[in-house]
């Protein structure tokens, strides 16, 4: 009983103790992992990156990662400072640098790992023992990190690749993923014409943004540039009125992305593909005519001039 009360006591004293700490310090130490969900691809290399601020000396943070398992049950994964914190059954991974740390500075490290594995998703904790004479603020961030298998898969036709100058030409892109929740697509139209650079005509996604290629920008302007989406991972984009030199090598690409960042406001590209969609021959037909009418006419007239 005596001693119970004494603890009560120094209970009740250490918490006035951090009070007037917080009061005086103003200030509290902070962890921060980033804002999860963080959606990679299995077989990548993925690094979570943990900040710590506010703290007390020493200036150089030590900092260990769990991964937080079911009903809060922690497996130690890696440590700066100690080499022995690794749980038996990550040790394999460890040892081989599949799974390590990174330093980043004093203030920060990294968690990588050089090929994640579907079965490493789950919570992940950056924790940082305290160097701080009083408790206050948070020791530890946790973040989700969820690993999807790369099912991005693309497919392209164009139902008439040979046309006159004038006709349309119809550039078809199927673009599908087994994965729809946190990931966007994005699908993008290029041409290589001859042995040149390949050449982006039209950018549609992430969420459904538009970008024009810089040598497609008036065509798309004038309305020469059509986009044709009927759902279903169908994306198709039409030339209308092809020219000579719409001829070349039409390329598909597709690219997976999740949103990352203060609000989720930057694009993460996590996966991409492309396919050659094939070669597009235009063939001038009307020019013909009318060079050859305007030679015959020259030839009438230089024929006829005395
Ligand atoms: C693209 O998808 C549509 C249906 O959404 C299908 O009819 C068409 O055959 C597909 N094209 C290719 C090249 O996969």
């Amino acid at each position: 009983m005596h001693f119970l009360k004494m603890d009560g006591i120094m209970g009740l004293f250490h918490s006035v103790i951090l009070v007037i700490a917080l009061v005086v310090v103003g200030e509290s130490r902070v962890v921060k992992v980033p804002i999860g969900p963080l959606v990679r691809v299995e077989g990548q290399a993925v690094s979570i990156r943990c900040d710590v601020s506010n703290h007390e000396l020493p200036r150089d943070q030590d900092f260990e990662w769990f991964m937080v398992l079911a009903g809060d049950k922690l497996l130690p994964l890696v440590s700066t400072f100690d080499n022995t914190f690794t749980d038996p059954t990550v040790k394999d991974r460890v040892n081989s640098g599949d799974i390590g740390y990174k330093r980043l500075g004093d203030n920060a490290v990294e968690l990588i790992f050089k090929k994640v594995r579907a079965t490493d998703s789950g919570l992940y904790r950056c924790s940082t023992p305290s160097t701080d004479s009083v408790i206050s603020g948070n020791y530890d961030a946790d973040v989700e990190l969820k690993v999807i298998g790369d099912s991005l898969k693309v497919s392209s036709a164009i139902p008439k690749s040979a046309v006159s100058e004038g006709e349309s030409v119809e550039l078809q892109c199927n673009a599908t993923r087994g994965f729809t929740e946190y990931t966007f697509l994005s699908v993008t139209w290029s041409i290589r014409k001859g042995n040149g650079p390949l050449e982006e005509i039209l950018t549609f996604g992430p969420d459904h943004k538009i970008t024009v290629g810089s040598s497609y920008t008036q065509l798309y302007t004038d309305g020469g540039l059509r986009l044709d989406l009927h759902g279903g991972g169908f994306y198709g984009l039409v030339l209308k009125r092809a020219k000579l030199s719409d001829q070349g090598v039409y390329v598909c690409t597709a690219r997976e992305w999740v949103r990352q960042g203060g609000g989720g406001r930057i694009w993460r590209k996590i996966l991409e593909k492309s396919e050659e969609m094939g070669k597009v021959v235009v063939t001038k037909i009307m020019m013909e005519i009318k060079l050859t009418g305007q030679w015959m006419s020259n030839m009438f007239y230089e024929g006829c001039e005395p």
